[in-house]
């Protein structure tokens, strides 16, 4: 998360599109916008060239970064896979998918049509290098390559299944890879590896171990993508760059905050992956972690990496460790949006994998004792919808109490996420009229209204703070390990059993039982929906 200075841009004017400055000439880069530095040379190695994350974001987002003029001219990308093809091959089919992504309203990556300069400039740097990523062959020829790596700098990015995590860093480590040359002009090696880091606590602190036995922590950038979004990152605008929030940002006036990342899809096609990994491990000690520890930390001193990395860590560390009774599982059944997760494919008859987990969630410090935290993700919801919810403590004194309007509708500040991109904070006023009574209104800020749309797939940021070395937004080894410590009892129930799964209708709110589980606290869920009016 670099930061530079006078980056206000407030007024639609000010706010242009990237206009792309290209040129196709190996070392001429193109313009960065101003305030912004590229990116140093290096070679960025892909393990998973022909996979799913390469063709859908990592591509979309060097081409943005591109665009934007944020890398360097010396630039190399090389593809690992297995499957012999040649390099011209792998950039047709790029090359292809990304113009069907630029093409689709849908997909985060809807540039329109592609900028053909901007996509001729990383298409030349692209190579492609055939091998299976447990064989020293695939490594040998690697090494060959990466002799001549600009600057001596590399990033290898693993965009492969977890099974692969240890058996290419162990080949990186043994082929010397990794190993970064004393002194400044050495060039630099930077391990990025995608979640899922672990499945509990116990398999985290192995792959870990692992990592650390052949790079140090400071060339470890574990990802988690929710980061790379701006409008989580604005989190930390919002709260620190405005006077208004932060004096009430603590136990004395917040009653408590919900943080809910729900969805509509259902597993669609990764049926094998999510019977091994359920909603809970997929999305709760990660990225719904993340935002919770956004929300809680502290200001940090500065904006430094470590600075932010501490703050973050105390609040995983602070979290209380969650039991059975305090989180819900569910799993989608046929309703109105389709048919039932146990008759989606790969997926078992019987199945009783969770695709709804939700949880109260409680830090133990001085800012936040008392407040709960409610988690709550699922996949099949009524709405797709990732926000934050911080609710106030009702006025000290009912002023009007006894009166129509004594039972006031609180005041609610929301960060919206995704696919909403801004902020709302619920507020009562006086109605119009000649009596006195209180109406609640909203008012919203939506990025859209105030700035150009940016061409971000949520990568871009990621990829770039990891060629500048900033490691703002990775997760640092003790921070993934707490919050694994922190569900380990719900992963691993101490009488041995397993977590109940509840049945949600697709298309709905989530199971019953998660109501009951805000109920017992006399709270409610923000409905994901919008009833009509009149119903209750
Ligand atoms: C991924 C999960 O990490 O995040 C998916 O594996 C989930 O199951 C996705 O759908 C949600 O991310 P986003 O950015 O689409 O909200």
């Amino acid at each position: 998360m670099s930061t530079t200075p006078n980056t206000q841009t407030s007024d639609h004017a000010a706010a242009q599109a990237p206009s792309c400055k290209v040129s196709a000439g190996p070392h001429d880069a193109p313009a960065s916008p101003p305030g912004k530095r590229p990116a140093p040379p290096c070679t960025l190695v892909i393990f998973g060239a022909g996979g799913d994350l390469t063709k859908r974001l990592l591509m979309p987002a060097l081409y943005n970064l591109a665009v934007d003029g944020l890398l360097d001219g010396a630039m190399k990308i090389i593809g690992v896979n297995h499957g012999e093809r040649e390099t011209a091959e792998w950039r047709e089919d790029l090359h292809k998918s990304l113009q069907q992504f630029a093409a689709d309203k849908a997909s985060t990556f809807h540039a329109g049509k592609l900028d053909d300069h901007a996509w001729d400039w990383v298409a030349q740097r692209l190579e492609y290098v055939a091998g299976e990523f447990e064989t020293d062959d695939t490594f040998t020829k690697l090494k060959e390559k990466l002799a001549r790596s600009p600057g001596g700098n590399v990033i290898f990015y693993l965009a492969v299944s977890s099974r692969f995590f240890k058996p290419i860093v162990e080949h990186l480590g043994k082929a010397g890879l990794l190993k970064e040359a004393e002194g400044e002009s050495g060039g630099f090696r930077r391990l990025v590896i995608e979640k899922p880091f672990g499945t509990d606590l116990a398999t985290a602190r192995d792959l870990n171990a692992h990592i650390l036995s052949y790079a140090k922590e400071e060339q470890v950038y574990r990802i988690d993508h929710f980061l790379g979004k701006d409008t989580v990152q604005s989190i930390l605008a919002v709260r620190f760059a405005n006077a208004l929030f932060e004096p009430i940002w603590r136990r004395e006036y917040i009653d408590s905050v919900q943080i809910t990342a729900a969805e509509t899809i259902g597993v669609e096609g990764r049926g094998k992956f999510y019977e091994q990994t359920g909603a809970f491990r997929d999305m709760v000690p990660n990225h719904l972690f993340q935002l919770l520890g956004m929300v809680a930390m502290e200001p940090p001193n500065s904006f430094d990496a470590e600075a932010v990395r501490d703050k973050k860590a105390e609040i995983f560390d602070a979290i209380k460790p969650l039991t059975p009774d305090d989180v819900v599982f569910g799993q989608y059944e046929k309703g109105p949006a389709g048919v039932g997760y146990r008759e989606e494919p790969d997926v078992a008859p019987g199945s009783t994998t969770e695709t709804y987990a939700a949880a109260r969630v409680f830090v133990e410090n001085w800012r936040w004792a008392g407040v709960p935290f409610y988690l709550r993700t699922g996949k099949r919801l009524a709405a797709r919808r990732t926000e934050i919810s911080v609710q106030l403590k009702p006025v000290p004194f009912r002023l009007f109490r006894d009166t129509p309007v004594d039972a006031l509708t609180p005041n609610v500040l929301t960060l919206r996420i995704d696919p909403a991109h801004g902020t709302s904070f619920d507020f009562n006023v006086k109605t119009p009229g000649p009596v006195m009574q209180i109406g609640a209104v909203q008012s919203s800020f939506d990025y859209a209204d105030f700035f150009a749309a940016s061409a971000n797939v949520g990568y871009e940021t990621l990829l770039y703070d990891c060629m500048l070395g900033d490691e703002t937004l990775f997760q640092r080894a003790d921070s993934i390990e707490t919050s694994w410590c922190a569900v380990d009892d719900v992963l691993h129930p101490k009488d041995g059993g397993a977590m109940p799964v509840h049945g949600y209708a697709a298309g709905s709110e989530g199971p019953a039982e998660a109501d009951a589980l805000l109920a017992r606290d006399g709270r409610a869920w923000r409905p994901l929906q919008k009833k009509a009016a009149g119903t209750k």
